[in-house]
């Protein structure tokens, strides 16, 4: 399934869809658009699966699993510094951040130290974007998940967009890219290579408006989830 935040409206339900269930909120507010697909997939899964959130960053999505009840959750980022920073910046100034209470590894999410198959669902909000090699990823992902797991990934987005754009650009000291269209069927053609294909409606969404605004440049969110069809 492919799907692509469509406009503010979009993030102001998302927001309110959490906030009824209790689940605390994502910092970056648009973002709580990509947690709410993450709810959604998992609504079909069930609790005691394991989860390896790629790129945890401040912790945000192992809290949102944590909250759906999920307890075999793991996480993983290389920057679990910046991480322990933040969180105690967290503390002081946002009592909902990142509690410390999670597993998170210190790695490359592309080259991770957990066993063949041992997940039955990868997320990963909001990190290839930053300079992820999408071979090396898909790879990994490939080799983490059990036959028939997910893997629920999300991503800056617009459909015309000039990388060009962003040559300058770098974000956590890595760069940064929004993917196009082009670029969204590549990753699909090389995601099936290691066994990853769109689970679902594979129909590439498109539209009008854009809901995120960063360092001038305009652009949305998708999500794209796949799913490990064993290819042996
Ligand atoms: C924009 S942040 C998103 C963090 C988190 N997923 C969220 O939604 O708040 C991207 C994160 O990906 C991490 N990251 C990027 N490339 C990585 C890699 N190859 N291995 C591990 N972590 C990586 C960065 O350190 C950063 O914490």
């Amino acid at each position: 399934m492919i799907t692509l935040l469509k406009n503010q409206s979009e993030v102001e339900s998302a927001v309110t869809f959490l906030n009824e269930r209790k689940i605390p909120l994502h910092f970056t507010r648009q973002k709580n658009w990509d947690h709410v697909c993450v709810v959604n997939e998992l609504n079909r899964v069930k609790r005691d699966v394991k989860v390896l959130d790629m790129g945890s960053g401040d912790g945000y999505t192992l809290r949102l699993l944590r909250k759906l009840g999920y307890r075999k959750i793991q996480g993983i980022d290389f920057s679990k510094p910046i991480l322990r920073r933040r969180q105690r910046w967290l503390r002081k100034f946002w009592p909902f951040g990142y509690t410390g209470e999670h597993d998170i590894v210190v790695g490359d999410l592309c080259d991770t130290p957990f066993e063949d198959e041992g997940f039955d669902v990868l997320t990963c909000v909001s990190v290839i974007e930053h300079g992820v090699d999408l071979e090396r990823f898909f790879r990994e992902c490939g080799r983490l998940l059990k036959n028939e797991g997910k893997l629920i990934v999300t991503f800056d987005y617009w459909h015309d967009f000039d990388q060009g754009l962003l040559v300058e650009e770098r974000i956590f000291d890595l760069p940064w890219c929004v993917f196009n269209t082009e670029m969204v069927d590549e990753m699909i053609g090389m995601a099936a290579q290691y066994g990853l294909v769109v689970a679902g409606e594979r129909e590439m969404p498109r539209c009008e408006e854009t809901t995120v605004r960063y360092r001038g440049f305009d652009y949305t969110f998708m999500c794209v989830i796949f799913e490990k069809m064993n290819t042996t």
